[in-house]
């Protein structure tokens, strides 16, 4: 045999040995449907950001699947339109997920009121926009930012990590232990964002933000193996992505809605159909392109990072 072909069966053996792993995995998964051990009527769910976008669309869904469902967000006028929608099933309560007394007020009114929870999707989180040096001010790369400029730069970035790192912390430390005690299938779904695993120009600061809080999950699937922890990984969403900006003057974020983008009803029926399935990890949107993309980025970095420069038409910055 020449040595040639010998390479090429190692080649065959391993794709048939990678192929053999995935399809049993998804064979198993299958087996394990959540919904055979949680009927979708009697399914317990809480929305974190169901306002608008994905998690009104999430919410939405829930509530036509018969499912127990609470939609939870501070505008509390955007709540009680979704309520007269989903009907009677649909509970909201109108809180910051950022804070420890609204999530822990939520926690009993969830008990109270259903004796536990089964699901809790994790929608809300807040964007950022600017190239990084736009932060400190910086327009021309001939001289340093001053003090100020450095300052609000560590303002916006702390209303960042609000938003979408300490957010996150406070409502997986909340339920994970009325999670684990009363549902027969426990899971969390964090809503993140492609960038978080692909680096994108002018996303710098919403995209570490985004990782943080998606690698503080992962420990946790680690450490609470009995819950199934889902990181929803999108690119770019239709709606008003602008309107939550902490980086934007609140005058500009006002804006015509980006139709551009995966449908607020499609990331909602992937989220919903991830946690159906068990999906553990991170599932990227859509998948084949950023699947590729996100492997490709570690052995050839420099042609993601143009690709991104392409696809974003940033041209440098300072
Ligand atoms: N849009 C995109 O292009 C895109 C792409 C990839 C990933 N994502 C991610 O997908 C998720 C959903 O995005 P989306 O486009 O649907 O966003 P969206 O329309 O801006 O919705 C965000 C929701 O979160 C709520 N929220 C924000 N901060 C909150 C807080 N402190 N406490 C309680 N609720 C809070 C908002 O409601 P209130 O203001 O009423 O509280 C709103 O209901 C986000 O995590 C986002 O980062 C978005």
């Amino acid at each position: 045999m020449l040595p040639t072909s010998k390479y090429l069966w190692s080649a065959v053996a391993l794709l048939v040995l990678l192929l053999h792993v995935v399809l049993s995995r998804h064979i198993t998964k299958a087996k394990e449907k959540r919904t055979t051990r949680i009927h979708p009527d009697k399914e317990r769910v809480i929305i974190l950001g169901a306002s608008s976008g994905v998690g009104r669309a999430l919410t939405k869904l829930y509530a036509a699947r018969g499912a127990k469902v609470c939609p939870v967000a501070r505008r509390e006028e955007l709540l009680q339109e979704l309520v007269n929608e989903c009907g009677t099933q649909c509970t909201p309560f109108t809180g910051d997920f950022t804070a420890p007394v609204d999530m822990e007020r939520l926690r009993r009114k969830i008990i109270q009121e259903w004796d536990g929870l089964d699901t809790l999707h994790i929608c809300a989180g807040v964007s950022a926009v600017q190239p990084a040096m736009a932060l400190v001010g910086v327009q021309t790369s001939d001289e340093g930012p001053d003090v100020a400029g450095i300052k609000r730069a560590m303002e916006i970035a702390g209303q960042a990590t609000q938003g979408n790192v300490v957010g996150p912390l406070v409502a997986a430390m909340t339920f994970i232990p009325i999670m684990k005690k009363t549902s027969a299938a426990p899971a969390i779904l964090l809503v993140s964002l492609v960038a978080a695993v692909i680096p994108a120009p002018t996303r710098a600061l919403y995209a570490a933000t985004k990782a943080a809080a998606f690698k503080f999950f992962q420990s946790l699937a680690i450490e609470h193996p009995e819950i199934s922890f889902t990181c929803m990984m999108p690119a770019t969403i239709q709606g008003n992505f602008r309107a939550s900006a902490v980086d934007v003057n609140p005058s500009m974020r006002k804006g015509p809605e980006n139709k551009e983008g995966l449908a607020v009803e499609y990331v909602a029926g992937k989220c919903a159909a991830a946690v159906d399935r068990r999906t553990g990890g991170n599932v990227v949107l859509p998948w084949i392109l950023y699947a590729i993309a996100h492997h490709l980025y570690y052995i050839w970095p420099s042609l993601i990072e143009r690709a991104a420069r392409r696809k974003y038409n940033f041209k440098t910055y300072g």
